[in-house]
């Protein structure tokens, strides 16, 4: 099938983001989903007319294999799960634009020395249950098993989410090939303002920042909001409050590091009643070792003395921890090559979002390619970058997979 046939990697991503979209122009296609799932149907039709063979691997990961050549494969991709109203291109550029590069070096007649696969990693944001990186971490052989207990917001657990789905936390071990894979790429939008506001086409990424997550409750007293005197008051969200604003404050002083709270539940939740329970998210990272290490002593201090002084129980549990990771040079120099020979201009920069490539990178060659993100947004139904730099960003994947698959 000639990459014509395919029209342009804005327009098979505008088709893409009908499947979930929201009412304020956003895209909501979160872990598990029927709207993830019909993604995955659809975008593995437009992989088997390239003459892919497609599978939905035991983790929840669509992959479409090219089985040319000998040996491991080179892996392109990223994920088509999004965060609640997000944009249509984080995470779904990846994968459509793996997609469109196929047909593009299949219509320029490359033949590749070794398999090329296009691959959509289950549950990258990790918005839903908290399991971020799900999919790419099964496909590398860790063991996601203890994810099956996290919950969502309607207390559903991940491994029963996956049941209503047909499959097996149990068996998500069997989505592990990181024996068959020779290196990793993928194409993001920056989610950042760096190459915009630059003037810069095309970002050959050099490390991905690291992370520590906790899931945090904080328990009160629920009490009447009339007759409970202010001074014997055990308010759970006073507590929350003060968490976010000291974290804001935190990473203010320091440089590259960021935290904050992203979902709470108040609960009873009454507008008359003192809140008795408070769950929350917090979100922390560092481009540094010392800097995740910094925040991993400050929160949970950070947590004891708030609930210390607002007279409150805290319970605190990690949900993510991951070490900055530094991509593969050699990979880095290749995709600098092939923006060259895409007549584009590019900049070395690191990564402040998590990406799939933060996991495969531990233990395989991996890279990423950015392009401009408009106005730095992501997470937001406002995330943009214009059909030329979406176009660009496929054709320099290409130009990399065709390096990095010739030998
Ligand atoms: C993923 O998008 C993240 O950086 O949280
Ligand atoms: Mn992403
Ligand atoms: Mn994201």
């Amino acid at each position: 099938m000639a990459a014509h046939a395919l029209g342009s990697v804005a327009a098979t991503l505008e088709e893409l983001a009908r499947i979930g979209a929201s009412p304020d122009g956003g895209v909501t296609r979160t872990a598990w989903s029927p709207e993830l799932f019909e993604a995955y149907e659809w975008l593995g039709e437009r992989m088997r007319v390239l003459g892919l063979e497609v599978e939905v691997d035991a983790a929840g990961n669509l992959i479409g294999r090219w089985n040319a050549g000998e040996g491991k494969a080179v892996v392109a991709g990223s994920h088509l799960d999004t965060v609640p109203s997000g944009g249509k291109l984080d995470g779904a550029l990846g994968v459509v634009a793996a997609v469109h590069a196929v047909a593009r070096l299949q219509e320029q007649g490359f033949i590749p020395a070794r398999p090329v696969w296009v691959t959509a990693f289950m549950d990258e944001e990790g918005t839903r249950f908290d399991a971020s990186l799900f999919g790419s971490r099964a496909f590398a052989g860790e063991d996601v098993t203890p994810l099956g207990s996290r919950v969502d917001t309607h207390g559903t657990t991940l491994a029963e989410a996956m049941q209503e789905r047909g499959y097996d936390i149990f068996r998500a071990g069997a989505a592990n090939r990181l024996g068959d894979v020779h290196a990793y790429l993928e194409l993001h939008i920056e989610q950042g303002p760096v190459l915009e506001s630059e003037g810069t086409q095309i970002g050959a990424v050099t490390s991905i920042v690291g992370f520590r997550g906790y899931r945090v409750r904080l328990r009160g007293q629920a009490n009447h909001a009339g007759t409970t005197p202010m001074a014997l008051r055990r308010d759970a969200f006073v507590g929350a409050a003060r968490i976010a604003v000291e974290l804001r404050d935190f990473a203010r002083e320091r440089v590259g590091l960021t935290a904050n709270v992203g979902k709470v539940a108040v609960l009873p939740g009454g507008s008359n009643v003192v809140p008795g329970l408070v769950e929350l998210t917090v979100d922390t990272r560092s481009a540094v070792a010392e800097g995740v290490a910094e925040l991993e002593r400050f929160v949970p201090e950070l947590i004891a003395r708030v609930a210390s002084e607002e007279g409150l129980e805290a319970e605190v549990e990690p949900t993510s921890s991951l070490q900055p990771v530094a991509l593969d040079t050699g990979l880095v120099a290749a995709i600098e090559q092939a923006a060259a020979a895409e007549g584009a201009t590019s900049r070395r920069l690191p990564s402040g979002a998590g990406h799939d490539a933060m996991v495969l990178g531990r233990y395989v060659p991996a890279a990423m390619i950015f392009i401009p993100s408009a106005g730095g947004i992501s997470h937001s139904p406002a995330e943009h970058s214009s059909p030329e730099e979406v176009e660009l960003g496929m054709r320099v994947l290409a130009a990399t997979l065709a390096r990095v698959a010739s030998a």
